[in-house]
């Protein structure tokens, strides 16, 4: 029970002797601020004969539709639509910034139609996340490869979106990096030195691991260490009535922005799905191919902190400060890593608008924004999801005054 004080049961009696404590040194709390919800996703139909025959036909089934990762660029906010369940006919859109309506806009396909078709291994399959470099280049991680909806083998698509969504470069992963039926690449940093590297996790219950690529060499090698497993005591939890007690692996990841020393290394911190413990390598060990194989590479890896719930997406700015949901608590946290992780603060949460913080962007006017998803009611196979008003994602707003860890 709640400890209750003598001005807490008697204070409507005692108005003015019981007037509240002033917080003493304390900041006032960081509100988040809506920016678009949905109750469903739909799309911007190339014509009604369309939309209605992918009704009846059931290849376009309103509610199975879920948002996951978020990125902005240039007026912006594209959104990855995981192919979890049937019916969900795109997987990349986007929403115009300055959209009319906050309320359930219709997203619109990224690049087109055709590069959302299913069962095509030259177009984009089952997206679960991106990210977007300073040159206007998205990496995009066709990789959620847990359900029979494409037989495609995992990849990383570069578009440039600087020329309509132009496919620059593609590569399908190997299964010794990522497996074929198994695999769910969940979410990408990019390291924009040596000729360019991304991070990603691979939430796969098989064989979990982080995924180097590097775009110069058009290849990909994976790294696993226990401490990319979920952890015991963090395996049960229960978000908006909906117990979790898959023991999820590594998920979010986020990388420090650029080092003041020329050549230092960054780090790059990721965290299982289950578990409390935040982790941190430095990119240059990841790189080093030779050296993840080799096995001598775990000793650099180091415990960072512990959080007080777990978290699915984390992220980081161009200030060094880490961002990360934390699901049992409806709360986004903050840690500057430039102090100690006692420092580490709830910055705002909300029981209703805050159900599983899942996905962070960055615009480049010192906005930051979290896409709150619920999204383990689309992964939880016999979850029965119903077309309703009720609103199942928000993407919120705040004012950081910081960029990505892109911009340092
Ligand atoms: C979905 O969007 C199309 C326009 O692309 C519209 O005609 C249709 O009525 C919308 N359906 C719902 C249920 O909102
Ligand atoms: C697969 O997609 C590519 C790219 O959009 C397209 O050129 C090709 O015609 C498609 N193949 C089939 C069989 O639809
Ligand atoms: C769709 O986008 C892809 C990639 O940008 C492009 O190659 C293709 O021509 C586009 N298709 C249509 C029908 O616009």
């Amino acid at each position: 029970m709640v400890h209750m004080g003598f001005c807490d049961i008697l204070g409507f009696l005692f108005v003015s002797y019981c007037v509240p404590e002033k917080p003493v040194d304390k900041k006032p709390p960081e509100r988040f601020h809506l920016e678009f919800q949905w109750s469903y996703l739909n799309f911007t139909w190339p014509s009604v004969m369309e939309y209605h025959n992918a009704i009846t036909s059931l290849r376009y089934i309103p509610e199975n539709n879920a948002m996951a990762g978020i990125k902005y660029y240039n007026n912006r906010m594209y959104v990855a639509l995981p192919r979890f369940r049937k019916g969900t006919p795109i997987t990349l859109a986007f929403v115009p910034l300055k959209a009319k309506s906050k309320t359930n806009p219709l997203l619109r396909p990224y690049p087109n139609w055709s590069m959302n078709a299913q069962k095509n291994c030259s177009t984009l399959q089952n997206v679960n996340g991106m990210e977007i470099d300073r040159h206007g280049v998205m990496w995009v991680i066709d990789g959620v490869r847990t359900n029979g909806l494409t037989k495609c083998p995992p990849k990383i698509v570069l578009l440039d979106l600087k020329a309509g969504g132009k496919v620059v470069q593609s590569y399908n992963f190997p299964s010794d990096v990522s497996l074929h039926h198994g695999s769910l690449l969940s979410d990408i940093v990019i390291d924009e030195n040596d000729g360019g590297f991304a991070y990603i996790t691979d939430n796969s219950l098989q064989d979990p691991g982080i995924i180097v690529y590097s775009r110069h060499a058009n290849k990909g090698w994976k790294v696993r260490d226990a401490t990319m497993f979920a952890e015991m005591d963090a395996a049960e939890f229960t978000v908006d009535g909906l117990l979790n007690d898959d023991l999820m692996p590594v998920d979010g990841i986020a990388l420090s922005p650029s080092p003041k020393r020329r050549n230092a290394d960054r780090l790059v911190y990721y965290s299982a799905l289950s578990s409390f413990s935040i982790y941190a390598i430095s990119s240059g060990i990841l790189k080093d191919e030779k050296l993840v194989k080799s096995g001598n590479w775990r000793r650099d890896i180091e415990l960072v902190g512990r959080k007080q719930s777990q978290s699915d997406g984390l992220t980081m700015d161009s200030k060094g400060n880490l961002y990360y949901g934390m699901l049992s608590s409806y709360a986004i946290g903050k840690w500057n890593t430039n102090k100690p992780f006692e420092s580490a603060r709830k910055m705002d949460s909300n029981r209703r608008t805050m159900i599983w913080p899942d996905s962070f962007a960055f615009d480049l006017n010192g906005f930051m924004y979290v896409l709150t998803n619920g999204i383990n009611k689309f992964f939880k196979q016999h979850y029965e999801l119903r077309l309703s008003p009720e609103i199942k994602f928000r993407i919120l707003k705040i004012n950081v005054g910081t960029n990505s860890y892109l911009y340092s």
